[in-house]
């Protein structure tokens, strides 16, 4: 069942809903151990790097029972700080255990997390922000061991390179440490907003999130509370991708309009007449062919990687050349030459491609490598002339909650072999 039979040339039109954002989840719920109360946390996707997550949580001897997707969460019993290493080397989150559970017991032992398909995933820059608070780190073969006299004391740090995950292990560490942190060149995604909205409801005082300078005034304990976590924009601009490259139109709801304005931008660029409300966005390519689009990767607010791939495959189909520039990840292209396997025109050269649309593309039996690069064949499945099939579409299953069964809602027809 780890394959997919997708039948071509279908129109993608209709509504859909977008789900919690997965980047969002996943660090808000290793934060929960930061506390020792109940904790509701609604909107949470039910995908695989989520309840892999809760398996860690629940190892550690946390309490998680969930009902109508809200997740009830009891960490008062969480008694272990050293996360298996078959479950931690599974998603690369698993690295957001290490501050929370290194305030908790003034220790922690943390496998490196798994790096995965598209780049090697350093963690120095973590550790280094770590080391700026006053955190001990013994580097093992496979893990690391942290110690820290309780509690932390506030520093300046800057980040030497925009890094999300270590700008929300910092925040973190932060949050129950002695007096001021100050951490500049933070990254700015909306995903380390609803973080710090998260902490700040158990009563952190975070102030700054979402800029490049984040303030903590550390406090001596967190209690309980609820969280909604925001939808997911990369979902929301997979979903909006489908509907371009089948020129037809979709109607995204519970989604935030206000995250997605670089991509918006960039398919408006491609012909799509694009529509926002309150928690909508309605893109309708009134049956025209688009046109070729440049991108350039970059930190939020700049465009996302995350749907760099998506974007290339918009272009392998449309009129015209364009080039497609990766500047946050050094193996993001793996996908692309299963592209090229269905007659799409692209040339690979280091950190960029270059690429000539083509009318249709050509079914084919393709090998997927990771989440985005799988959410974009199953999509160019779609449109090709012919049956595709997908492999390995486990790596779909990671960050897109129902994925196949909404597409086929917006008209595709894909089973699972
Ligand atoms: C988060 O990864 C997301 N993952 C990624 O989404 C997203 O692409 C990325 O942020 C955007 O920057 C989750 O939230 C679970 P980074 P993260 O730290 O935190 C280098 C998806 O498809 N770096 O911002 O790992 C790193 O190698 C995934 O949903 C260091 O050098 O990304 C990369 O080149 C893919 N040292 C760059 O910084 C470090 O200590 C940005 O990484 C940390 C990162």
């Amino acid at each position: 069942m780890n394959k997919l039979y997708i039948e071509g040339d279908k129109k993608l039109n209709g509504h859909v809903l977008i789900s919690g954002a997965k980047n969002a989840a996943l660090p808000i719920l290793f934060m929960t151990i930061l506390a020792k109360e109940k904790i509701e946390i609604n909107n949470v996707p039910q995908v695989t790097d989520i309840k892999i997550a809760i398996k860690l949580l629940k190892y550690l001897g946390a309490k998680i029972k969930s009902k109508n997707k809200i997740l009830y969460i009891d960490t008062s019993s969480i008694n272990v700080y050293y996360p298996p290493y078959h479950l931690t080397k599974k998603i690369r989150a698993s690295i957001w255990m290490l501050s929370p559970l290194l305030i908790r017991f003034g220790k922690a032992k943390i496998f490196f997390p798994g790096g995965c398909d598209i780049g090697c995933r350093p963690i120095d820059l973590h550790l280094k922000g770590l080391i700026a608070l006053g955190v001990k780190i013994v580097k093992k073969d496979n893990y690391i061991i942290a110690f820290a006299q309780k509690p932390l004391k506030g520093k300046n740090i800057y980040i030497e390179k925009i890094s999300v995950g270590a700008t929300i292990t910092i925040m973190s560490a932060a949050t129950l440490a002695e007096g001021l942190t100050i951490i500049e060149n933070a990254a700015q995604e909306p995903e380390i907003i609803d973080v710090a909205k998260f902490l700040n409801t158990l009563g952190a005082n975070i102030t700054g999130a979402g800029s490049d300078k984040i303030y903590i005034v550390g406090i001596s304990n967190l209690h309980g509370g609820y969280h909604k976590v925001i939808p997911d924009r990369i979902e929301t601009g997979t979903f909006l991708i489908a509907a371009a490259i089948s020129k037809g139109f979709i109607i995204c709801s519970k989604t935030e309009p206000k995250y997605l304005t670089n991509v918006l931008t960039k398919l408006s660029e491609s012909g799509a007449n694009i529509k926002i409300g309150k928690d909508w966005i309605k893109l309708d390519m009134k049956e025209k062919r688009p046109r070729a689009v440049n991108i350039s990767t970059s930190p939020y607010p700049g465009f996302p990687t995350d749907m760099q791939p998506q974007f290339t495959l918009l272009n392998s189909i449309s009129q015209g050349k364009s080039i497609i520039i990766e500047n946050i990840f050094e193996n993001r292209f793996a996908y692309i030459h299963e592209l090229i396997r269905m007659g799409a025109k692209i040339k690979i050269k280091k950190n960029h491609v270059v690429c000539k649309g083509v009318s249709q593309l050509s079914s084919n039996h393709l090998f997927s490598n990771d989440l985005r690069g799988s959410a974009t064949l199953i999509l160019a499945g779609c449109v090709a002339k012919g049956i595709t099939v997908v492999n390995n579409i486990h790596h779909v299953k990671r960050g897109y909650e129902s994925f196949i069964k909404k597409l086929n809602k917006l008209g595709a027809n894909i089973k699972h072999i």
